[in-house]
């Protein structure tokens, strides 16, 4: 709904947007987008298979754009900006549904950052839109009330009937996170998760990962084993041991940890001792 929502929003009288392409949701981001206006490819990693993000210096922005939009992290590929694009006076646009609240963020880079709630924030069923207030009211006439931001801004985003189960919940993560220090602490948690992963993989003949070190995401951890064959043994003995949905998505196949807030570092710890304990005794 928000890659219909954007383009209806803030093309304003311009007929054209940026858009890079990182990955499968980038891709579903400009599918969309396509239905309202040009869309200008100012990146495109597909010919790498979606392993790296493309630097500063290679974007081929377009300074009449009515917006640049990108996602800070491909859940699927694995694939995690680790740098915010500088688009000068055109407005920045972020899909950060499997990134928020993993670390800091400085908010303050975007015109518009817009995350589901089902990794970080909570449950199922909402989805949350940080939007800058100048960019407000100049939505397309054919916009559906319930889409034009300006609605929700202006009636405390209770217009309509919020979804109240998955708000209170969020409101109790935001808690939650808070007690443990806040989005530093969270950083400092997701850092150390990571990396104990990637080391586990990158130390290993039999496990693998593809993406430029730099670009890893630090929630969603694809990897593969030297042997196909093995991944159905390797689900079931992980399973075994309480350490679930484990397999890569239908798309990419392998496995496929996603480590999000919720996930403990105790649970990183487990994982990496299964993997271990797998290399020796199968791989
Ligand atoms: C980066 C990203 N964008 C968009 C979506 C779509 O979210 P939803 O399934 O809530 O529409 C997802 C879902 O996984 C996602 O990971």
């Amino acid at each position: 709904m928000q890659f219909a929502a954007i383009p209806l929003n803030l093309l304003g009288d311009k007929t054209s947007a940026d858009y890079l392409n990182t990955g499968m949701w980038s891709k579903k981001a400009i599918a969309e987008a396509k239905r309202y206006c040009d869309v200008n490819l100012a990146a495109d990693t597909s010919d790498n298979g979606f392993t790296t993000v493309p630097t500063q210096a290679e974007l081929k922005l377009n300074p009449d754009a009515a917006y640049v939009h990108y996602v800070a992290n491909e859940t699927i590929g694995g694939v995690e900006f680790d740098y915010i694009p500088e688009t000068g006076d055109v407005p920045l646009i972020a899909d950060m549904s499997s990134t928020i609240l993993s670390r800091p963020v400085d908010v303050s880079k975007f015109a518009m950052i817009y995350a589901g709630a089902q990794k970080n924030i909570g449950p199922a069923g909402l989805c949350i839109v940080i939007i800058r207030e100048d960019l407000l009211g100049k939505a397309a006439a054919q916009t559906p009330t319930l889409l034009n931001y300006e609605t929700h801004a202006t009636n405390g985003s209770m217009y309509n009937t919020p979804p109240t189960y998955s708000w209170y919940m969020a409101g109790l993560v935001f808690e939650w996170i808070k007690e443990r220090g806040g989005l530093k602490a969270m950083g400092e948690i997701n850092g150390r998760k990571a990396a104990k992963l990637y080391a586990a993989i990158d130390d290993s003949d039999f496990y693998a990962n593809p993406v430029t070190k730099a670009n890893r995401s630090w929630m969603n951890v694809p990897f593969t084993l030297a042997d196909a064959d093995l991944d159905a043994a390797f689900l079931e003995g992980a399973a075994e041991q309480g350490l679930i949905t484990l397999k890569g998505h239908r798309s990419v196949g392998g496995m496929r940890a996603s480590i999000y807030n919720a996930m403990p570092e105790e649970g990183v710890d487990a994982l990496v001792a299964y993997m271990q304990a797998f290399e020796r005794t199968q791989g």
